[in-house]
């Protein structure tokens, strides 16, 4: 039997062994991507590298990437939706294409994986008015031994792969498990796609297009392949099971709780067990990344998983802290994954206890108010944003409002409203620290005018401490730190480092005065300042001098004299692209 941990042993030595370069996952949180909250696949870390035609490392890649996607959280519950699932995948960056891939991925499956060839099924795209027929994917998967009655062609729905609304985006071609050999289709159209029988274990996409804003096309540089396969459901598969929570990676946590609530893991429990391994294994991971509770973003997400886990956890019966063995358990599972989990296992219990402390207060007199509010109601039916006042009031996050519903026979109706208020909710209450500064400079918030005034520090800072080869890259400001891109051949001493965060720190003690004036672009360029080239600017400029140590043409705002900046740490130096390193950085104030 093939374990999840065996199956990612297997794929990436079968990819290296193909000559890819193996990398880690990236963190959960996107570093480029502000309009999405979580990665969502394989993929998404890589789709600039996409956009720029070639990655750092080399033209194949592969690895497993932790991933989140919350768009059907009311799904989980049953056999195979899960929140946080790990993927494989296997990239080409304008190396192989089509007939490679499909030739790898079917050998891997039948030689590595030893999957009888008669169980595969495949399906290709269509065709439309943005891609063509792919009959050479359909040619490829029958010289490599699938035949003709095994290949379906379908359209955009599902075989079309897209990192989002915008972004790298392609026909794909999907790889099926038949459950059920040799047993005739439904009917002759009704093959993989469509009947529940066949389980999708892979999808190759062929990621040669770029949407754009407007909706429309345009080529990448290079012909692309990306490919993702779920860990959880092809071990599942792997192993003859039709639940994913019976495999090694949630069972002998199910077990144990089916066990201390004397219930075993049975028909009405299922669900609530379900719900408490996925949502607590998503919520250690986010926290693994360094996120908290909050009620916006990321941290608004965490509470919604976290809240939700903890109210099932207490209708099986169980009390305080239930989840601390779980956590243990995942912990020790993914360490060797995921080594960046390492100094987590604490902080996550700590996280989940402090959400619990807070949540349990309001849960029970919130859960009595609705269930008062909804015998009230005609077939105990609740609007979006009656919903809403729950939440408000009780801390209720909208899937728990309708589990209680669903639990007394109700209906939740418009709800949309539910969103719309709280969207007005949070507008109301932006100020607070918890927003976010997108984009950099768009906020004037205390904190963000003192990191943006850090910033300039750290650039001067690391062209004394390196030389005039530093030059700025890019740079982001939000709630938390402030994330700096310049141009240098190799890693950073912890020498340099330190030298650089010292130098720092010693120019906010001397509390040097931070001055503007406007010249013109060329005059500012004779004095020297350093502009961030990829900016256009008009013909006059604002320059910012800070003391005698740096001078920026820059919009501001900043801080008035240095010593308001706080103290500077330096969280974490890495690459960020071939000769561009990167920095994240923080002030503290007291
Ligand atoms: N990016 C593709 C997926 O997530 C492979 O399915």
């Amino acid at each position: 039997m093939i374990t999840s941990r065996e199956l990612i042993k297997k794929y990436l030595e079968f990819f290296k062994s193909k000559g890819h370069v193996i990398v880690p996952s990236a963190p959960l949180i996107p570093e480029d991507d502000p309009s999405a909250l979580f990665i969502n696949s394989g993929m998404h870390p890589m789709a600039r590298f996409f956009l720029e035609g070639r990655h750092p490392l080399g033209n194949r890649i592969a690895d497993v990437q932790r991933c989140v996607r919350t768009d059907d959280i009311e799904e989980v519950g049953d056999a195979t939706h899960h929140t946080f699932f790990e993927m494989l995948g296997n990239w080409s960056f304008g190396d192989y294409f089509k007939k490679e891939s499909i030739r790898f991925s079917y050998e891997f499956l039948t030689k590595h994986l030893n999957i009888e060839p008669n169980r595969l099924w495949v399906t290709v795209f269509a065709g439309d008015e943005d891609a063509p027929r792919d009959d050479e994917s359909a040619k490829y998967w029958q010289e490599a031994g699938i035949p003709k009655e095994r290949i379906f062609y379908l359209g955009k729905k599902d075989n079309w792969w897209a990192v989002g609304e915008t972004g790298p985006c392609g026909p794909d071609t999907e790889v099926f498990y038949d459950t059920a050999p040799g047993r005739p289709l439904k009917s002759d159209s009704c093959g993989p796609g469509c009947d529940s029988r066949f389980v999708e274990i892979w999808n190759n996409v062929f990621m040669v297009y770029d949407r754009q804003a407007d909706g429309g096309l345009k080529e990448l540089p290079a012909k692309n392949v990306d490919t993702g396969m779920g860990v959880e459901r092809v071990t599942a598969v792997l192993q003859g099971k039709k639940d994913n929570y019976r495999t090694e990676v949630f069972w002998p946590v199910i077990e144990a709780w089916a066990k201390q609530s004397g219930r075993g893991y049975a028909a009405d429990d299922k669900r609530l067990y379900r719900i408490m391994a996925d949502h607590l294994r998503a919520a250690f991971f986010i926290i693994a990344d360094g996120v908290i509770p909050s009620n916006v973003m990321q941290g608004y997400v965490l509470r919604r998983l976290i809240r939700r886990a903890l109210r099932a956890g207490w209708q099986v019966g169980f009390g305080k802290r239930f989840y601390l063995p779980a956590f243990e358990y995942w912990y020790n599972f993914y360490l060797q994954t995921y080594p960046e989990i390492k100094e987590c296992l604490e902080k996550a219990k700590q996280v989940v206890a402090g959400e619990e402390d807070k949540f349990s207060q309001t849960l029970k007199r919130g859960e009595k108010e609705l269930c008062k509010f909804l015998n009230k109601q005609k077939d105990r039916v609740i609007t979006g944003k009656e919903a809403f006042y729950f939440y408000e009031t009780y801390g209720l996050p909208l899937e728990i409002v309708a589990d209680v519903v669903k639990e007394m026979g109700g209906k939740i109706i418009e709800r949309q409203k539910f969103n719309e208020a709280f969207k007005q909710h949070q507008q109301k209450s932006r100020t607070a620290a918890a927003g976010m500064f997108k984009g950099g400079l768009a906020s004037h918030h205390p904190q963000a005018v003192r990191m943006h005034t850090a910033t300039h520090l750290l650039q001067a800072a690391l062209r004394q401490v390196l030389g005039g080869k530093v030059k700025q890259a890019g740079s982001k400001i939000d709630e938390e730190k402030l994330r700096f891109d310049f141009t240098f051949d190799r890693a950073l001493t912890k020498e340099e480092l330190r030298q650089v965060e010292d130098l720092v720190n010693q120019k906010i003690k001397e509390d040097l005065p931070v001055r503007w004036e406007v010249v013109e672009f060329e005059k500012a360029k004779r004095m020297g300042a350093l502009a961030f080239f990829e900016h256009k600017y008009d013909e006059k400029v604002r320059v910012y001098t800070i003391g005698d140590f740096s001078i920026e043409v820059c919009g501001g705002p900043h801080v008035k004299s240095t010593s308001e900046v706080g103290v500077f740490k330096i969280l974490k130096e890495k690459s960020s692209s071939a000769g561009v390193r990167r920095i994240y950085a923080t002030v503290e104030t007291n």
